[in-house]
């Protein structure tokens, strides 16, 4: 049994993370700014860290053998303004940069860190036709999201340095019935309005919560396992078809299809449109040869999980 020190346990997936690692008998000491706010329990405790303060809880540090890092500030949380996008990328910049100061100085036992990151690093699909889905090998996006993810990834890079097995999971929009963009697609549903973004086409790289959970626990335990791995459903699929599969899953026949102008995004999200408009397609094919078995691979398996659990 494993000591996981997770950052960002207290998020959408880093919860999801911590059930199931403490229902597999591991003990998981999650780092967050509030610890105040959460009820320890036996195998479940809650330490402080603060990446803007550059402060750590030594113990976990000293008793971790594994370390999930998963922290930052919402990329879709707020509209990007200049200081929401420094936040966003110094929140994950930072606190790579502290784990790897406190791995390196706090004596321990930590083999593995899994890392996250995030499809962002790809940017769009080339204008050309049927492009190649994106492989872990593609040059970092020249735009915001491209160049954080790049920072991000390299503020892991002394994990490495250290002789420590590093993975970082390049992560694609996460289905869950907690939240995120599920959520989002969800809402003008419930009015009986299937709401598809722009032309339609735009393709959405995705993955079921629990496939991420358990590829995050699957990085940590295989210690053949190393470098970037796009963690991504192997079916990508365009907004039209997440949308309207998700209409009937939820509605039977029972909604109108509307489609919302990318103006109209623009205007309503700003310069954060562009994520919901963008289309990138991503390759799973390094978790298919690393013999990954994903429990929801098609978008109807994943879709009709998550109503049934709601
Ligand atoms: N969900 C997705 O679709 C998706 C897709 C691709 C990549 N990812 C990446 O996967 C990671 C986890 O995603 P998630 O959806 O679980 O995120 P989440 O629900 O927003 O949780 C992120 C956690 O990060 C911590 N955090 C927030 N702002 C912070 C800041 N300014 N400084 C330091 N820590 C901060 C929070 O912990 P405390 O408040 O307890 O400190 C929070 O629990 C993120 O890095 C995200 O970018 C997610």
């Amino acid at each position: 049994m494993q000591t996981v020190v997770i950052t960002g346990g207290t998020g959408l997936i880093g919860k999801a993370l911590t059930d199931t690692l403490l229902k597999a008998g591991h003990t998981v000491i999650v780092l967050t700014r509030h610890p105040e706010k959460h009820t320890t329990s036996e195998k479940l405790r809650y330490a402080a860290w603060d990446p803007a303060a550059g402060t750590i809880d030594e113990m976990a540090i000293r008793s971790a053998t594994a370390v999930l890092h998963l922290a930052g500030a919402g990329v879709a949380d707020q509209r990007w303004t200049a200081k929401r996008k420094q936040e966003i990328r110094e929140s994950r910049v930072k606190g790579g940069a502290l784990i790897c100061k406190a791995v390196a100085a706090i004596p321990n036992n930590i083999k593995v860190v899994v890392a996250a990151s995030a499809i962002g690093w790809y940017g769009p699909d080339p204008v050309v036709p049927n492009p190649a889905p994106f492989q872990e090998t593609a040059p970092a996006h020249d735009d915001f999201l491209g160049s954080t993810c790049q920072a991000w990834e390299e503020s892991m890079a002394p994990i490495t340095e250290m002789g420590k097995r590093l993975v970082i999971l390049r992560t694609g929009i996460v289905l869950a019935k907690e939240g995120g963009a599920l959520a989002e697609f969800i809402k003008p549903l419930k009015l009986g309005f299937a709401t598809i973004l722009s032309s339609g086409k735009q393709m959405i790289s995705w993955i079921h919560l629990q496939d991420l959970v358990r590829l995050y626990i699957y990085a940590m335990e295989t210690s053949s396992w190393q470098g970037v791995f796009n963690a991504v459903a192997p079916t990508p699929v365009n907004n039209r078809k997440l949308v309207l599969t998700l209409a009937k899953e939820l509605r039977g026949n029972s909604f109108l299809p509307v489609h919302v102008p990318g103006i109209l995004l623009k205007l309503v999200m700003g310069e954060m449109s562009i994520e919901v408009l963008k289309s990138t397609t991503v390759s799973s094919s390094k978790l298919g040869e690393a013999n990954f078995q994903f429990a929801f691979p098609t978008i109807e398996a994943a879709l009709t999980a998550l109503i049934k659990e709601s």
